[in-house]
């Protein structure tokens, strides 16, 4: 069972958060470090579809209840970037809902082990938080090793 489970995340994402590892992962672009990494963790860009990026930024000035509008020009410079570097497995090809990560099918097999209390504990707050548990998650590190569940 555990073999499965270890073995599903690279199926479902690509290459960046597949290995779990920093050395896997591409480096950000600081503009998207900077602007998608002040609120929560930049999110690695493999983790969502291209349409999916493109419509969060379609969307910044009405973002899960704030404003995080950028000039145009910003605009276009992470829509580039995200779009070469968006998920193109073919699970993480498609939308999930709200373009969550944490609505994607892999997310919710991943993560299927994790009490629903504990998603909405203090310490977690919410799923998206994913520093709680990936303490190294600002660093595209996700590696199952280095989780530890906040109690
Ligand atoms: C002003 C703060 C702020 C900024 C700046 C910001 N976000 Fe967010 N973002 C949020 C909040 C709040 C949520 C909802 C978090 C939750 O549900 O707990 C969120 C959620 C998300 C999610 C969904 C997380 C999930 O549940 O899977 C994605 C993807 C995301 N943001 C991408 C971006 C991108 C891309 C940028 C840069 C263009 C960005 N964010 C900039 C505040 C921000
Ligand atoms: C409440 C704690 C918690 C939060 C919050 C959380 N995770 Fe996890 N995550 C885990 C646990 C526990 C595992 C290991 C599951 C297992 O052992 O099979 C895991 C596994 C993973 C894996 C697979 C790693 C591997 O080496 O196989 C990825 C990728 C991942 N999480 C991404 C995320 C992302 C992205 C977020 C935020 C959007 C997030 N997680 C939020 C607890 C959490």
């Amino acid at each position: 069972m555990r073999q499965v489970i270890a073995v599903l995340p690279c199926l479902a994402i690509a290459s960046l958060a597949c290995a779990g590892d920093r050395a896997g992962a591409a480096p950000l672009s600081p503009t998207y470090r900077q602007e998608c990494g002040s609120c929560h963790v930049p999110y690695p860009p493999g983790l969502l579809p291209a349409a999916s990026w493109q419509r969060l930024l379609d969307h910044l000035p009405q973002h899960f209840g704030s404003d995080a509008s950028l000039d145009a020009a910003t605009l276009k410079e992470l829509s580039t970037w995200l779009a070469a570097h968006a998920g193109k497995s073919r699970r993480a090809m498609e939308p999930p809902p709200q373009d969550r990560i944490t609505r994607s099918v892999w997310f919710r097999h991943e993560h299927d082990e994790i009490a629903p209390t504990t998603w909405t504990s203090p310490a977690v707050k919410s799923p998206a938080n994913c520093t709680a548990c990936h303490a190294q998650a600002d660093q595209g590190d996700f590696n199952e090793d280095r989780v530890r569940i906040p109690r």
